[in-house]
């Protein structure tokens, strides 16, 4: 894309960039990358998932969750992504959330870059030179943000429309909306950005979830008005996630890796029923475990170009 990059928030803006003509062509998905779970566990409380009704930090079966990884890894494999696999480190419990330390972008021919985050809590900080050391060592041409730059959380709060050069970004919790100028610049792509309204959606992926060019699953909840609108322009068909599944059950953190399959946690039952409704494959996938440190199938990889 050689015209002009830009961030924008409203439904006009998303006219103003289609109308540009420039937003066509994401080459599909080619791997995952995974981080191994030995260190996981709830150390801390950052998001309001962490923590039960007492305010106890939630307690984590090891085993269990590593049944529950090892089934999400072998569901990328059945239908057909390779899973490179980044072993976790010791003190830092949620690595395991792979999606969140960086933002893959395409980059020149068949190339990949990455947009590195700036994490908003420290605990976190020290994840992102562990993903810049695997980047780099692949030949990635790896973005950074300052030190005192705004806080950016990767694949979190940054989700490609499906087959199109067009970023929706999310902001308020987690990334701040400066940090999407860069992004935007980094990646030569448009970024739509929607503000979030509610901190159990404290991420853009527990409240949206493209499905391909046209479909999408969300929570029209944790969106303001603006947001309404740019997603009705961006989406033809908005399917809507019951808010309770999506904040008990973490309904939206699905992922629709090729247009055709949905990897879901299997207590979502009723937005199960509304993908099957759709035609949908659904794969339905245990992820108790790590719902209890507010994440689930989607913030447990990251997608390789
Ligand atoms: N405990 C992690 C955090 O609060 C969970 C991250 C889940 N990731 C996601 N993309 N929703 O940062």
């Amino acid at each position: 894309m050689n015209g002009p990059v830009s961030v924008f928030s409203d439904a006009a803006g998303l006219e103003a960039v289609r109308g540009s003509g420039e937003i066509q062509g994401l080459p599909p998905w080619s791997a995952v990358l995974m981080v191994s779970p030995d260190h996981f566990r709830v150390q801390y409380a950052i998001n309001p998932h962490m923590t039960s009704g007492d305010g106890a930090l939630n307690e984590v079966d090891a085993g269990t969750a590593r049944r529950q990884w090892e089934a999400l890894r072998r569901a990328y494999e059945a239908i057909g992504y390779p899973v490179h696999v980044l072993p976790g480190s010791e003190g830092l419990p949620d690595m395991v959330f792979a999606a969140n330390q960086a933002f893959p972008f395409p980059d020149g021919e068949l190339g990949m870059g990455v947009a590195l985050s700036r994490m908003r809590y420290p605990q976190r900080a020290p994840e992102v030179p562990l993903f810049e050391g695997w980047f780099s060592a692949r030949g990635c041409r790896v973005d950074s943000i300052p030190e005192d730059g705004p806080c950016l959380e990767g694949c979190g709060d940054l989700l490609w429309v499906p087959g199109k050069r067009l970023i929706l970004g999310g902001y308020g919790f987690r990334t701040e909306r400066s940090a999407l100028d860069r992004v935007s610049a980094a990646a030569r792509a448009p970024v739509l950005a929607l503000r979030l309204t509610k901190d159990r959606f404290y991420h853009l992926d527990t409240c949206l979830a493209p499905i391909d060019q046209h479909r999408a699953l969300w929570v029209p909840d944790a969106f303001d008005s603006d947001g309404h609108e740019a997603l009705k322009g961006t989406f033809r068909e908005l399917l809507e996630v019951p808010s309770d599944e999506a904040e008990h059950q973490m309904a939206c953190n699905a992922h629709c890796p090729d247009g055709r399959h949905v990897l879901i946690e299997a207590a979502a039952s009723r937005t199960i029923e509304l993908l099957r409704a759709a035609e949908l494959a659904v794969i339905e996938l245990e992820t108790s475990e790590f719902r209890k440190a507010g994440g689930s199938v989607f913030c447990m990889k990251q997608m390789l170009f």
